[in-house]
């Protein structure tokens, strides 16, 4: 499969290139534009769409990273930058003249790209909304907060999957509604939000790791301003995970290698991601790239030599996330006791996390657990 996205790609930025060459009238350009089309038509057997993501400096084909792919590409990546596109579908049905009235726009500097039936363009973008004061919230019934914020964070998820703007809920304002429900509710656990079903696994999951984050990060007496650092980072811990196949992510079946190796890329894809956006904390991209690692210099992405040490956040966010995964109701695992998950924490984790980090974890849970 890999050939084939191979080539299609080879095929496409070479018209490319040919049409900035020469012109959309030459013959070498429609000679690749047809290979295009023929390439296309193997892939569409197993798919309705085609997608091209760019990626900061890497080009994504179908969810799939190509690697050194030639310098037509980086024409074609750079061509793409230029109009502010970073993301194109081509549906099944596309036909020569669009692909080719799409190549002649992307490469006329005066043009816009405008949309095609069956070439659909987008921007990959997350924006952070206003702040709106935390004193605005009314907390009435608090066991149903974090559902209400796991929708924000759908929405925010959804923004960058389907690669519209973000216009909707902001990350500050729920990372401020979560600082203001700990100061009223003092177990942590009523804040979490059960798992209703897969699909929502993504945002729910994200919510409740920015809530047990921020109670960490209550506990050891953090900064107010790193609380609320460590919640943004910890709420897009997981964003890389929309440039992965959804069959993937949501398979029920054991993965095979292939498949475990494409789900460790998200924390690649999600550092990339967030590091170019403006604004937002630094801590975002680097808790996203190191919140698989283990306090031992294992798990993954693989630092080689040890030459990485994780950050102190990335390893707050690990330990939530890995409580999280334990009591959700994932396709695999049913959903365990609190109590035995922070046994099983204490016990069977060896290496995994910073010692204190952990044991501070599981006696704060404790005491709301008592208390
Ligand atoms: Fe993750
Ligand atoms: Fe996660």
């Amino acid at each position: 499969m890999i050939e084939t996205l191979n080539e299609f790609l080879l095929s496409f930025s070479s018209a490319v290139s040919n049409c900035s060459l020469y012109s959309g009238e030459h013959a070498s350009v429609s000679e690749f534009i047809t290979k295009t089309i023929d390439v296309l038509n193997i892939l569409f057997n197993n798919s309705d769409s085609v997608e091209i993501m760019v990626i900061e400096d890497d080009i994504v084909v179908n969810k799939t990273l190509i690697r050194n792919a030639g310098i037509h590409v980086i024409n074609l990546m750079k061509k793409l930058k230029r109009k502010g596109i970073s993301r194109v579908d081509i549906l099944k049905g596309v036909e020569f003249n669009e692909i080719k009235d799409f190549i002649v726009s992307l490469l006329d500097k005066e043009k816009t790209v405008k949309g095609y039936p069956h070439i659909v363009t987008g921007i990959v973008d997350i924006r952070l909304g206003g702040q709106k004061l935390a004193e605005d919230f009314k907390i009435g019934d608090i066991s149903k907060l974090s559902g209400l914020q796991a929708d924000g964070v759908r929405e925010i998820f959804t923004g960058v999957s389907h690669f519209k703007k973000l216009e909707t809920y902001g990350l500050e304002e729920i990372v401020l509604k979560f600082a203001a429900a700990f100061k009223r509710e003092s177990n942590v656990l009523k804040l979490l939000c059960p798992v209703k079903s897969t699909s929502e696994y993504t945002y729910v999951h994200a919510t409740n790791v920015a809530v047990l984050s921020m109670f960490q990060a209550e506990s050891l007496g953090v900064r107010e301003d790193l609380k609320h650092d460590i919640g943004i980072a910890a709420l897009l811990h997981d964003v890389g995970k929309v440039f992965i196949n959804v069959n993937i992510l949501e398979k029920k079946e054991k993965l095979n290698d292939r498949e475990w190796n494409e789900i460790k890329l998200h924390t690649v894809y999600g550092s990339k991601y967030l590091a170019k956006i403006n604004g937002l904390t630094r801590l975002a991209p680097i808790v996203a790239y190191e919140h698989h690692l283990r306090f031992d210099g294992k798990g993954y992405p693989e630092i080689k030599n040890n030459s990485r040490k994780q950050h102190i956040c990335s390893q707050i966010v690990a330990i939530s996330d890995y409580f999280d995964a334990l009591r959700s109701r994932r396709p695999y695992r049913k959903e365990q006791e609190f109590e035995e998950i922070l046994f099983l924490m204490k016990n069977e984790s060896e290496g995994m996390f910073n010692p204190f980090l952990l044991d501070n974890f599981i006696k704060s849970m404790f005491r709301v657990l008592s208390g």
